[in-house]
């Protein structure tokens, strides 16, 4: 009798342990997230309500504006947009009084504004390519592509050989060419080829499972946070980042280079740690890593990848 009341006793103390157990890192972790998220929202509004008057944005809010002008010459309709035109050349005479005359982007904005110009004062109909392909002019064939984007695989173990320095910059080029919402181009990067460096990046960003050691070179991809300040929008940014990633992995495919994608996850202000250590500006941002070099084990099993219709709702008439 009384062995049977120690047992229900001791049945009722497990189940309050485990209560106060789950209470207790409920509590906590619902205080860690809630800081990591109110620290994340601090960071982008301190970013947003700065005013800035650096070339960097300036050109950023350049290509901004005249983005929505080239958008009007590839609409069906186009339609006059004064204001923006406005702002657009506004942009490009204060960036030349900062003596950039002759930027890309400044380039291209002012060809922009010369084209909707003269769209506005004729009023021709657009122009549109035949629909059979003919008139493509490129150079690759879809077997190729296809087969560039299949053959890619994620490399974790790197030949101790440099890769030339032209050949990096190729590649970090092709990352350029990433579409980017409203043309805003806000990616960077932040290249590495010190070995002390690169175990320092891999380390404070989180250091995933077999984080690789020899990569001749690494790029940290930075995010200019601000343009995307809003909540609501910040993740175009990220996205954009992985758009210029990929890019830039195939492109190393192609070169016969090697390359990894790692994870950043971004613990303990490893923002404030990276800036620190090489001088970068407040709004810049670490979203992920990159290793590059000669691959010296290849991945000896042939990915599959799961099934088309796994992935796919169809919708209407298809
Ligand atoms: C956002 C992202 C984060 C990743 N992080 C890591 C990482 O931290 N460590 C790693 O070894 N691989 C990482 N990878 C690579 C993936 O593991 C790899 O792409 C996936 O297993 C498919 O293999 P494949 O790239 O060879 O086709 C990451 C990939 C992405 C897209």
């Amino acid at each position: 009798m009384k062995g049977t009341r120690v047992q229900t006793i001791k049945r009722h103390l497990k189940s309050l342990w485990s209560v106060l157990f789950a209470f207790i890192v409920n509590t906590l972790f619902k205080k860690i997230l809630a800081e990591t998220y109110r620290s994340e929202i601090i960071f982008f509004q301190t970013i947003r309500y700065k005013n800035y008057d650096d070339i960097k944005y300036l050109e950023q809010q350049l290509r901004l504006c005249a983005h929505h002008l080239d958008k009007l010459l590839t609409l069906d309709t186009f339609k006059e947009h004064a204001g923006i035109a406005k702002r657009t050349v506004e942009l490009i005479e204060n960036l030349q009084s900062k003596d950039i005359t002759d930027s890309p982007t400044v380039k291209w904005a002012q060809q922009i504004l010369q084209a909707y110009n003269q769209r506005l004062s004729s009023q021709d109909v657009l122009q549109s390519l035949p629909t059979d392909g003919s008139s493509s002019c490129h150079s690759f064939s879809k077997d190729s592509i296809a087969d560039l984007i299949k053959t890619r695989r994620s490399i974790r173990s790197f030949r101790d050989e440099p890769v030339p320095r032209e050949t990096i910059n190729a590649i970090l080029e092709m990352g350029l060419w990433a579409p980017s919402g409203c043309n805003r181009q806000n990616t960077e990067y932040l290249i590495l080829d010190q070995a002390e460096d690169i175990r320092f990046c891999q380390r404070i960003a989180g250091e995933g499972h077999n984080f690789p050691q020899q990569a001749a070179w690494s790029v940290v991809i930075l995010l200019d946070c601000r343009s995307y300040a809003l909540p609501s929008q910040r993740h175009q940014a990220y996205l954009e980042a992985g758009a210029a990633i990929q890019n830039m992995l195939l492109y190393a495919h192609a070169l016969n280079i090697g390359s990894i994608w790692l994870n950043w996850q971004g613990v303990e202000r490893s923002h404030v740690k990276l800036r620190e250590r090489f001088g970068l500006t407040d709004w810049l941002l670490p979203v992920a890593m990159l290793c590059f070099g000669y691959t010296k084990v290849p991945p000896p099993v042939v990915p599959y990848r799961k099934l088309l219709q796994d992935a796919v709702q169809y919708t209407g008439s298809l």
